[in-house]
């Protein structure tokens, strides 16, 4: 794919913008008659079914970013988020990175874990023993419970235990932990892993003569780490009166900052999520899942910290990294039903499970770039809100033939908040009402 046929693509009208998509063969005919008309939406009667007391369906805008070239491959990603300038700040990104090396990415083995959580055991070293020495039984009745998986080469692999605390005290309970390492495949495998680990339940407690608590799935997958980098050309970087060099080092002290301060952390990590979210949900993964699973990672020395790291290597490019769980699916949830999921399937060329982890991990770097790139030379308000500007015009009440001319006001006045708007409004409505 060229993407420099995409180039500008923002400035295009929407039906220009839907005819380009089918060109580049990225939807369907079909489907560019559907978007056009407004007519592909999530039919209320699958929505029926996907919650409890439906009653209606809420909508989100999609958006695309073109300039991706990850492990060699150049992808469109589509995204759905209800937050202005994230994906043009990705898309951004995106292209200054495609113009040095692209993304590289690296992604660990995909397996689930599932715990189940065992307590009041007389002999929780005896217990842990006799658990190990009844591995295989387990790893086939986990197995047993979910044949499926079995039969398409998945399944439970492995089994650990752990002591989260070996001697009870008041107040807090010792339990022994059992990890089951679950190959789900292409599923996220939130379902397989708790039925297997409700199916062990009964066998666990025999082993260790103790009471369950729980089988669950833990939502921190260690074992489903997705990695991406890149590296930058410093001359890509410059901003106004900075040199490309400058700019790097800021980012470079950013990316410190962020490190060893929580505070700074938090939205760093953020700003990732804007870019990770997106994809997650349009490809109508769990993001929740992703999110949680992400905080936990970006805690896991005892310091909440950034999950993303840049700095410079000998040639004096600029290097970025990001490593988070990743425990995304192509099949199961609402990923098979969502027209929406499956328009973004399509449009990244079906990517496998992994695939998607790649291209998910890739945003999220391109994102904490853009908004690094903002923070250290002109700031985030320029871009950002001169994109809000449209939003904050609908919400003061402007029509559709008012949107321009209120955010093209609005360029010329220092603080660009609702009520700015409103006053614009009012007096571009005065004008207009003023006998000539
Ligand atoms: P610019 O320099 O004005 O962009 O940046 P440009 O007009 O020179 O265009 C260059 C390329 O940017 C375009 O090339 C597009 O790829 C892209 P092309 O494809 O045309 O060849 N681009 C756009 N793509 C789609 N729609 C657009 C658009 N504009 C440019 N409208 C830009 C403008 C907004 C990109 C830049 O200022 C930027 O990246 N700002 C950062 C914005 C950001 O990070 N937003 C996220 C929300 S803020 C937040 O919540 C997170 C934060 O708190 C996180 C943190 O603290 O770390 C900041």
């Amino acid at each position: 794919m060229d993407t420099s046929l995409f180039s500008g693509f923002y400035r295009k009208t929407y039906s220009e913008r839907i005819d380009l998509l089918q060109q580049a063969e990225l939807i369907q005919p079909e489907e560019a008659t559907q978007l056009k008309e407004g007519t592909l939406t999530l039919p209320s009667e699958v929505a029926e079914h996907m919650v409890e007391n439906h009653f209606s369906v809420y909508s989100l805008p999609m958006g695309i970013a073109f300039h991706f070239l990850i492990d060699g491959k150049q992808i469109a990603v589509p995204m759905a988020t209800e937050e202005p300038s994230v994906i043009a700040a990705v898309n951004y990104a995106a292209k200054i990175i495609q113009q040095s090396e692209g993304f590289q990415t690296s992604l660990s083995s995909r397996r689930m874990i599932g715990q189940v959580a065992l307590k009041r055991i007389p002999n929780m070293k005896q217990a842990k023993e006799r658990i190990l020495a009844a591995r295989n039984l387990l790893l086939q009745t986990a197995n047993e419970a979910h044949p499926s998986i079995v039969k398409r080469g998945g399944g439970a692999r492995e089994l650990e235990v752990r002591f989260i605390k070996e001697e009870p005290s008041e107040g807090t309970p010792a339990f022994l932990v059992v990890h089951f390492f679950v190959d789900t495949l292409e599923a996220m495998g939130a379902n397989i892993v708790n039925t297997m680990m409700e199916a062990v339940v009964p066998l666990l407690e025999e082993l260790s003569d103790g009471t369950a608590l729980m089988g669950i799935l833990s939502n921190y997958a260690t074992e489903c780490l997705a990695t991406a980098s890149c590296r930058i050309k410093p001359r890509y970087l410059r901003s106004g009166a900075l040199t490309g060099e400058e700019v790097r080092d800021r980012i470079i002290e950013a990316s410190q900052f962020a490190w060893a301060d929580p505070y700074r952390a938090t939205t760093n990590n953020k700003g990732i999520f804007n870019g990770i979210d997106a994809v997650v949900l349009a490809s109508g993964n769990d993001w929740r899942a992703i999110e949680a699973g992400g905080h936990a990672y970006a805690a896991q020395s005892g310091q909440y910290r950034s999950l993303s790291k840049w700095s410079k290597d000998s040639e004096g490019f600029l290097t970025g990294e990001l490593t988070l769980p990743l425990p995304v699916g192509t099949v199961g949830g609402s990923i098979g039903i969502h027209p929406h999921a499956q328009l973004a399937r399509e449009i990244m060329g079906d990517p496998d499970a992994l695939e998607l982890e790649s291209i998910i991990i890739s945003v999220g770097l391109a994102q904490n770039l853009a908004a690094l790139k903002a923070l250290v030379t002109e700031g985030i308000q320029r871009g950002h809100m001169s994109l809000q500007a449209k939003s904050l015009a609908l919400a003061a009440g402007a029509t559709e033939s008012e949107v321009f001319e209120v955010t093209e006001k609005l360029k010329q006045v220092p603080h660009r908040n609702l009520e700015a708007v409103k006053n614009i409004l009012k007096d571009l409505r005065k004008t207009t009402e003023e006998p000539q």
